[in-house]
Order: C-alpha cells, then sequence, then structure tokens
C-alpha cells in the first residue's frame, strides 16, 4: 500500500518511487501540508509546525487565538476571504454575493486503482489514489482533493474536483487543480516559452517575495508557454539540486503560479486560467479540473525529466502506440506545399522505394477548394481537381510500394470561404454583429456545441473508414478569439474556453477511440498545442514547423524537459533550411531528427539512386537507435542554450546500451578543446564505443569523458555508440 493514514496524528502518508508526500488534518480541520521530497520514513512531523508568530495575521474564524491562522500553514488549497492572503487555489461567490470559503476536512476514502476519466478529461491512468473530502459547512460548497501515487514512478498526480452541495447556485471565479507548498529555502522558477516555430525555449528567474506566473489566455495550451513550471532550489542544475515540476494535463488557457510569501513560505498554484472564467455550478453541479502531475527529483533537472517522461510513457500515453516501432515518414508539406496532384505525389512515394520509409503522409491541401490556405477548411470531401478520382489511387499506389498512407486534418478550423460556412456559419466562434479575427485566413469551430463536433467526426470518420489511411496528422494552426457561443446563455458565456477543452476531447476520443488502428499524430501550426492532454490521445506530436537543425536543438532540449524523446516527431528537410535559410550538413539534419521519431518533409520525386542510398543508411542508422528513443533514460549534459554545444545520451533502462549525439554549433579557428562526457551509465559495465574504437568502463565515459573530432565547419554532429561488453 502506498498510501496510509495515522488516525493518531491524522497525518496522511503517499509514497511513490523514492518520493513522500505528507499532510495532516491540524486542529482546526485544515489540511496543512508536511512534507514533498525523497523518501522518508512515517514519522509525525506536527513537529515541523510553524514557529514563531506574526503581527497582523487574521485568525482562524471564531477563534480569537493569535497562533491560528489560515494564512500561516503551508497548504494543501488555499481559499479566499478567512485569513489566507496568498494566491487562492479557488474562489466562489455564494448566493448571498459573499466570496467566503473555508474548505475543511469532512472525510476521506482510499481507491485501490485511479477513478479514470473523470469529467470525460484526459488523465494518467492507474495508480492508488486518496480522495480527501473538504467541505464548507455553511454553504455546501465541496472540494474533493485527488492525490495519485505510483510504486513505479517519481511523480503524484493532484487534482480538485469542485461540487455544489448546498442548494442555491454558486459562481467559481477561480477553481484551480492544486496547490503545492514547498519547504523555505532559495529557489528558482523554469518555464516553457515561445512562438510558432520557436517552441519550448528555457527560461529560469529567481522566486523572490511575489509571484512569477505564466498564463495562456489562447484556449490552447499553445506557442507562447508550455503548461508546465518548474521550482528548482537555487543553483539546480541537470545532474544535482531538487527539482519539483507541474505539468498540466490540459490545451486550453492555463495559469501556473509561483509565490514567495513575505514570511517565506513558497508555493505552487494552478489550472485552468481564472482570466476571462465564471463557473455557474448550479446545485448539484461538480466541476473536474485538469490533474496536475508533479514530478521530485533530488537529482537536478534531468532527474525531474526522467520521471516525467517515465510517468508519461506508463500512465498517460496510448498502450496501443507507446512502445511500438513508430512510422517513419515521408511528409509532402515542405515539398510541395498546397502544390501537387496525385501524379507528383506518386512520384514521391516513387522517390523513397528501398530506402526503409515506411509511410507517406499527404499533408495540407488534399480536399474541397484548398489551392492556398484562404478556402476549403471544415470541406473534408477531396479535391478532384487536384486528384481527379479521389484519394484511392494514391493510397492503392503508395501501398503498391509497400508504405502505409498518412493523411493531414485541421478538424477544428473553418474557412469563410467554404461549403461548412456557407451553410453554418454560427459553426464558426464569433459574437453576432461584430466581425471576427482571422489568422490565417480562418476561423475556429465552436466545439462547445454538441452538433459542431457531431460534423466534425461524421466528416473526419467518413474519410478515415472509407479509405486505407493508417496514419493522421491533426493539425490545429490558430487560436480563439471573439469567444463566444451562440445559443448559450449570457451567464455561462465566460465558460467558454474550458468548454472548448472539453469539446476537443470529445471529438479526439471519439475520432481516435473508432479508428484505433490508426496512428495519430498532433500538431498545432507546428508545436503550439504540446502538452500531456494532447499525448493522451496522440502518442507523437510536431515538435515545431522550424526544421532547421540548429534551431531544432534548442527547441528539442527545451521540449524534453517534460516530454519523453518518443513523442517529439522530428523531420529532415531540405536546405537551405526554409525558415531560417540555414545550410547544414545532411548528417547534422538527420542525427538531429534522430532524437525523436523520425520522417522526411522534402520533395522526393527529384531523388536519385545516391539519395536513396544515403537515406537508406540515415533510416539503418535510425532504426539502431530506435528503441532507445522509444524506451530509454534520457541525460542531457550540454544545453545549447548555455553556449556553442548539445549533448544528449540516451541510456537504455538496462544500461547495456546508449547513444550519445554531440553537435557544435559554430566552428572557429583555434578552438577552445571540447571534452564531453556520458552520462546515466553503469559505471562497472564496459562499454564498446567503436566511434572512438576502444571499450571503457562507464566510470571513465562518465568521468574522464573524451573529445569529440567535430566536422570542421560549422553546425556539425558526432554520433558514438555505446555497448556493454563482457
Ligand atoms: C502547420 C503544420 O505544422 C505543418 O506541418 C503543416 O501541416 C501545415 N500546418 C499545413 O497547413
Amino acid at each position: 500500500m502506498s498510501i496510509k493514514f495515522c488516525e493518531k496524528t491524522k497525518t496522511f502518508f503517499l509514497d511513490g518511487k523514492n518520493i513522500s508526500y505528507v499532510f495532516s488534518i491540524n486542529n482546526y480541520g485544515f489540511a496543512e501540508h508536511r512534507y514533498f521530497g525523497k523518501t522518508i520514513g512515517h514519522d509525525d512531523l506536527s513537529y515541523t509546525d510553524t514557529v514563531g508568530q506574526q503581527s497582523n495575521m487574521a485568525t482562524v474564524p471564531g477563534v480569537d487565538e493569535f497562533s491560528s491562522s489560515y494564512h500561516r500553514y503551508p497548504a494543501e488549497i488555499s481559499f479566499f476571504g478567512t485569513g489566507d492572503y496568498r494566491e487562492p487555489t479557488v474562489e466562489v461567490i455564494n448566493a448571498s454575493g459573499d466570496r467566503l470559503t473555508e474548505l475543511l476536512y469532512d472525510s476521506y476514502e482510499i481507491i485501490p486503482v485511479k477513478p479514470h476519466k473523470l469529467g470525460n478529461m484526459p488523465s494518467m491512468k492507474g495508480g492508488e489514489t486518496l480522495v480527501l473530502h473538504l467541505k464548507d459547512k455553511i454553504t455546501g460548497f465541496v472540494c474533493d482533493l485527488h492525490y495519485t501515487v505510483y510504486d513505479d514512478v517519481s511523480v503524484i498526480v493532484k487534482r480538485a474536483v469542485y461540487k455544489n452541495e448546498g442548494n442555491t447556485s454558486m459562481i467559481l471565479n477561480r477553481a484551480y487543480s492544486f496547490a503545492l507548498s514547498l519547504p523555505e529555502t532559495d529557489y528558482e522558477v523554469m518555464t516553457l516559452h515561445g512562438a510558432w516555430a520557436r517552441e519550448r525555449q528555457v527560461e529560469r528567474v529567481p522566486l523572490g517575495h511575489g509571484t512569477v506566473s505564466i498564463d495562456s489566455k489562447r484556449t490552447s495550451s499553445s506557442h507562447t508557454f508550455n503548461p508546465f513550471m518548474a521550482v528548482l532550489t537555487k543553483g539546480a542544475t541537470e545532474s544535482s539540486g531538487e527539482a519539483y515540476g507541474v505539468s498540466l494535463v490540459y490545451s486550453s488557457s492555463f495559469v501556473l503560479t509561483a509565490e514567495g510569501t513575505s514570511d517565506g513560505q513558497k508555493r505552487i498554484t494552478g489550472g485552468i486560467n481564472d482570466f476571462d472564467f465564471a463557473w455557474k455550478l448550479d446545485a448539484g453541479e461538480e466541476l473536474v479540473t485538469p490533474e496536475a502531475v508533479i514530478a521530485y527529483s533530488c537529482e537536478g533537472i534531468g532527474g525531474m525529466s526522467r520521471a516525467f517522461h517515465d510517468a508519461f510513457r506508463s500512465y498517460l500515453i496510448n498502450d496501443r502506440f507507446v512502445n511500438t516501432k513508430r512510422p517513419i515518414v515521408i511528409n509532402n508539406w515542405e515539398g510541395t506545399y498546397f502544390d501537387f496532384t496525385t501524379e507528383k505525389l506518386k512520384k514521391i512515394a516513387d522517390g523513397v522505394v528501398g530506402t526503409g520509409i515506411d509511410t507517406f503522409v499527404l499533408d495540407d491541401g488534399w480536399f474541397g477548394i484548398r489551392n492556398n490556405d484562404r478556402s476549403g477548411l471544415g470541406d473534408w470531401f477531396v479535391n478532384e481537381e487536384k486528384m481527379p478520382g479521389g484519394l484511392d489511387e494514391i493510397i492503392k499506389h503508395v501501398n503498391g510500394l509497400g508504405m502505409k498512407f498518412g493523411l493531414w486534418f485541421e478538424p477544428e478550423m473553418i474557412n469563410e470561404d467554404s461549403d461548412l460556412f456557407r451553410s453554418h456559419p454560427d459553426y464558426a466562434i464569433g459574437v453576432l454583429n461584430r466581425p471576427r479575427s482571422y489568422c490565417r485566413h480562418q476561423y475556429v469551430l465552436d466545439l462547445t456545441r454538441a452538433d459542431v463536433r457531431d460534423y466534425i467526426v461524421e466528416s473526419v470518420n467518413k474519410i478515415l473508414k472509407s479509405h486505407n489511411i493508417e496514419y493522421v496528422k491533426w493539425d490545429c494552426n490558430r487560436n480563439v478569439t471573439e469567444s463566444f457561443s451562440f445559443g448559450r446563455e449570457p451567464e455561462r458565456q465566460a465558460e467558454f474556453a474550458h468548454r472548448y477543452a472539453l469539446g476537443l476531447y470529445d471529438i479526439c476520443e471519439r475520432i481516435v477511440e473508432s479508428n484505433p488502428k490508426v496512428f495519430f499524430e498532433g500538431c498545432s501550426g507546428g508545436g503550439g498545442r504540446f502538452d500531456p492532454a494532447m499525448l493522451y490521445y496522440f502518442p507523437q506530436i510536431w515538435t515545431s514547423d522550424d526544421t532547421d537543425a540548429d534551431e531544432r536543438t534548442k527547441i528539442q532540449y527545451g521540449t524534453s524537459v517534460v516530454y519523453p524523446l518518443s513523442s517529439m516527431s522530428c523531420h529532415v528537410s531540405a536546405v537551405p533550411n526554409h525558415q531560417t535559410g540555414r545550410a547544414t550538413t545532411e548528417a547534422t539534419r538527420a542525427a538531429i531528427a534522430h532524437l525523436g521519431p523520425t520522417g522526411y518533409e522534402l520533395d522526393a520525386s527529384a531523388f536519385t539512386d545516391d539519395d536513396r542510398i544515403r537515406v537508406k543508411s540515415e533510416v539503418e542508422a535510425y532504426n539502431a537507435i530506435s528503441e532507445l528513443i522509444l524506451k530509454g533514460d534520457l541525460y542531457r549534459t550540454d544545453s545549447p542554450f548555455d553556449g556553442n554545444f548539445f549533448t544528449e545520451t540516451v541510456v537504455s533502462k538496462d544500461k547495456c546500451e546508449a547513444v550519445m549525439i554531440t553537435y557544435r554549433c559554430l566552428a572557429g579557428v583555434n578552438n577552445e578543446i571540447k571534452r564531453v562526457k556520458a552520462a546515466g551509465l553503469a559505471p562497472d559495465k564496459r562499454y564498446f564505443v567503436p566511434e572512438l574504437g576502444r571499450t571503457l568502463f562507464g566510470s571513465t565515459l562518465m568521468n574522464v569523458g573524451w573529445t569529440p573530432n567535430y566536422p570542421r565547419n560549422d553546425f556539425g554532429c558526432v554520433v558514438y555508440h555505446l555497448r556493454e561488453v563482457e
């Protein structure tokens, strides 16, 4: 049993792999946090009660004792209006208009296996779960705090479920998922910010007095900030220091806030963004919030990343695909953009015959009247002008070459110039009598409406069910504006962003589950919706529209802070690169693209026999490490955010095998000598490294290291393969 309750001290002990999480119910019924970190014994931790008193503290309501104050207790959840002035986790407007809440202990239950998909939201599977029932006895407002731990991964999963057990409606002004109190020490906050084609750039700032907050107001988890935040002990590195990481299983507007109070307490809270949010809870209703997956490591940022990777691979990503060999695709997007015919596509497919590429993916432009990005979205029938006779001809051709066929969709979108818009203008999100904002000339469909969702599911399924399609790329190229849903009551319009997420999950579930053999890749103008909720449906996600190998070192490094390599789709594209104009060698482009499920995205119709031979050897090189990429442990040693180098080693779980990829951005004359060191190996095992022509102990490879012979020019990569020998 990993969850235990000590009746005497009213303390809950939750133990996961190498982690303990402890809280107790104090004299006032407040759920007081005690500890989260490395595994500890089940001691009475009441001695950690805050010592000393501060003036100007509001007492627990009705208790005129100076030492009692909700503001002073490390909290499992903080609520507003009754003495706690820190960032609240929840704020409610009660029937009388007051905003007071006092969520105190009512009861608990321990569930051997976690209830799955509460509120139809994607979530982590399995795991023993504690449900702590907290109640405001005056209003009947209830908060169930769910905690899940696993024996084999170092994360705790938390979420709140808010319920109205009173007799009158209330409004949730804020309904975050969790609060996490941390020991009082100096921390830095790490976040992943970005933009289109520059996703998930690592940033660290000190956490002082006040807040560090990131959010999305885009009804998408967004390019701008990933729904992730880590609090690191000051100076933590990839391999040392403590790291507490929070990753929200959520795809819509979110917020994450770290706070340092004047008395030195530190805390993170967050969930659904409360900006432009109000949720009406009628009597008897509940709101299930997104899960927060919280990883802990005392082995620095790298340890935290590996905890997330293991947790997502074991308990989040679809079992049908998580450990299966991924398709190696040729995608026509950068090869043709919208300018293709069936004949042209056939030539691209012919171009890769014999290379080991096993899936042809037809990207945007095959449907409706879609010759550029101004029209056609929403009309999911084949563009007969480009593809006379439909999709069957190209599918037959591709299958005849021994390859699978994949197809691009953008199910959530609509162009004004489409049959769908002409017949259902109200399907597009917008406010009557106001012009809508365009983005890439398109609007977003109102997924909060059941009829719109049914249209999407039926039209996408119709194509999937009537063709031999084995792979789908699900794109989403813009964010919501003019949030409003025709037909919904005015007092429920501020529920829009969360209702959009629920609608999105509904169509993902229905389309993915009714096509169980189809492999789905997520995408959002590159990696604009790279979050755990999307990973629940789509085992891999297109990491970025920036396919330049140099830029990819940063994007992939940042993405790997939270997400496993197996989730990061990476393609080799042509040079000069279409996004940056930079020319890198094919060897470098391939090596960087091998740090995730790999593929190609170029006009292969022009391939010569030499090109095919080269691509074949690249595919073989990828296949040789593909198990490591799917299942291995990632160790980052040189960060492209810190200098000229990028080095990552991926080690098999049994530590018998590893691959190291090291990259030097700029060459120079009379360069400094660069020493690289492997990480994550077994010190006592001996590894043969063909590229060094030597067999060395893991301890030597990790501590002494070696000096790579980078290619003479800029943007050079060297790859090392390490295999245990007796
Ligand atoms: C954005 C995606 O990231 C690209 O890969 C491509 O599919 C385009 N959309 C197509 O419109």
